[in-house]
């Protein structure tokens, strides 16, 4: 951890006539927080903070959000520029070392990648177990779990060659795994990893290859794919990040921890909201007959519990950074991909109504990296229920570089929040 964290002297806080002094620190951004470790200890009262929007759980050198202007920055390093300039792959060496990767290092790392890039075979047979219709995430954070089975040998993380090898094991094969249970759900044979083929373009290769096609990667949609995998790669204690530390703190494993990630990703409110915008897109079509103006009016319904997925953000209270390049992304591929989809203009059209109404305003709801990213995947041929999947490929770098940092922590501790209890006292049976 950078000791850039400044003592800005303290703040008081008086109840009851008990005055108590909490030390008042800035990190490198000049975020404040109150220090209130002490508060239970001298008063005997917590602080109450559902959904701890104000509660900040640990000092972090990884990931930069301002909220209210729109930044986002992985160790430093702008969205834009990473979108722009890098691989997925550098990227995710970035958050997970700390720096952008020299030319060696990307070379081994690549290396590393391809040679941990297979399931080991036993697994392979997981897939033929599942149902055609299996969600791929319930598939996918299985997989993750069932790593921990296969390579108990680097249980013990204070090796560091343990933890490189964890690293690009989850990167890799979580890649693979995800492929597979796509070519499972359609019933075509599975295609495996290629040592020729860069992180982007393996990928594609595993999900669209057949015995009866020479599938050729596009690299329009290697290039898409790489940058859509940087936007998600981090966004520092959301609530899938969240899980996986809080996992991590009692000790479990990285691939259990991962696996817990994958399943508070999975949630409608998280990541799940990118296949949920396409669904709801699909429906305003059929129910709605493309009746924007309706939509809108049942969002702001109170009475009614639709809610216009990909709108609204706990943190960005402005136009979520990630959304801008999705959103220039997405009319970039279609337009190259010669694709023209009703649903874009149909978002476009929901979008400007959106910006235009005092209701989301005055609430600061803006389009989120969820309301374009599925329209650019169902371009490159990427079915609505892979979507969330791909969003846990791409934060596989950012969940890892969390828990690692949760783990080298010195003031970590097993996560473990307090109540207010508000149920019977005490009461006898007889
Ligand atoms: C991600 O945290 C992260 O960083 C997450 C993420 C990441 O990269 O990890 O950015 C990825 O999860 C993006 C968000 C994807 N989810 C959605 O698009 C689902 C739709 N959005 C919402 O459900 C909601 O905006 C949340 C869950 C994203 C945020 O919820 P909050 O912060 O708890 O806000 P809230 O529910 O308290 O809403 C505040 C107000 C309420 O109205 P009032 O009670 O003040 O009258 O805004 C309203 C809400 O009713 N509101 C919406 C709305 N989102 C909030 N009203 C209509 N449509 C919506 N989408």
């Amino acid at each position: 951890m950078s000791d850039t964290i400044k003592d800005l002297g303290t703040a008081e806080l008086t109840f009851d006539g008990k005055t108590i002094i909490l030390p008042v620190f800035e990190g490198s951004e000049k975020e404040k927080a109150v220090d209130i470790r002490a508060l239970r200890k001298e008063t005997g009262m917590i602080t109450y903070d559902p959904g701890f929007m104000n509660t900040g759980c640990c000092k972090s050198d990884i990931t930069y959000i301002d909220g209210e202007v729109g930044i986002l920055r992985y160790r430093g390093y702008d969205i834009n520029e990473l979108a722009e300039n890098c691989e997925f792959v550098d990227v995710a060496y970035l958050l997970v070392h700390g720096s952008l990767p020299n030319k060696q290092q990307h070379t081994e790392f690549s290396e590393n990648l391809n040679s941990h890039s297979l399931l080991h075979e036993d697994m392979r047979h997981f897939f033929d177990a599942y149902p055609d219709h299996a969600h791929p995430m319930a598939t996918l954070s299985a997989m993750a779990v069932s790593l921990s089975t296969f390579y108990p040998e680097l249980e013990d993380s204070s090796i560091q060659e343990n933890i490189d090898f964890k690293v690009t094991r989850l990167l890799s094969k979580m890649r693979t795994a995800a492929a597979f249970a796509y070519k499972k759900s359609i019933g075509h044979p599975i295609v495996y990893p290629h040592h020729n083929l860069k992180y982007c373009e393996n990928f594609l290769n595993m999900m669209f290859r057949t015995p009866v096609n020479d599938y050729q990667v596009d690299p329009v949609v290697a290039t898409a794919l790489n940058k859509l995998l940087i936007l998600h790669a981090d966004h520092e204690q959301n609530c899938s990040a969240s899980v996986v530390k809080m996992v991590g703190s009692a000790g479990a494993n990285l691939y259990a921890s991962i696996s817990a990630g994958i399943c508070a990703l999975w949630g409608p409110l998280h990541g799940g909201a990118n296949q949920h915008v396409i669904e709801m897109l699909e429906r305003i079509i059929v129910e709605d007959d493309g009746d924007v103006k309706r939509v809108i009016e049942r969002a702001k319904d109170k009475n009614d519990p639709f809610r216009l997925m990909g709108v609204g953000h706990r943190v960005y209270k402005s136009y979520d950074p990630r959304a801008k390049v999705a959103k220039r992304m997405c009319k970039d591929v279609l337009a190259k991909m010669g694709v023209d989809d009703p649903l874009v203009e149909l978002a476009q059209e929901l979008e400007e109504a959106v910006l235009a109404d005092d209701y989301f305003a005055s609430r600061s709801l803006y389009p989120n990296i969820d309301f374009y990213t599925g329209l650019t995947y169902r371009a490159m041929g990427i079915p609505t229920d892979m979507f969330t999947v791909m969003f846990a490929i791409g934060r596989m770098p950012g969940w890892i570089a969390q828990w690692l940092e949760m783990r080298d922590d010195p003031h970590g501790r097993i996560g473990r929040p307090r109540q207010i209890y508000t149920g019977p006292t005490q009461r006898s049976v007889n």
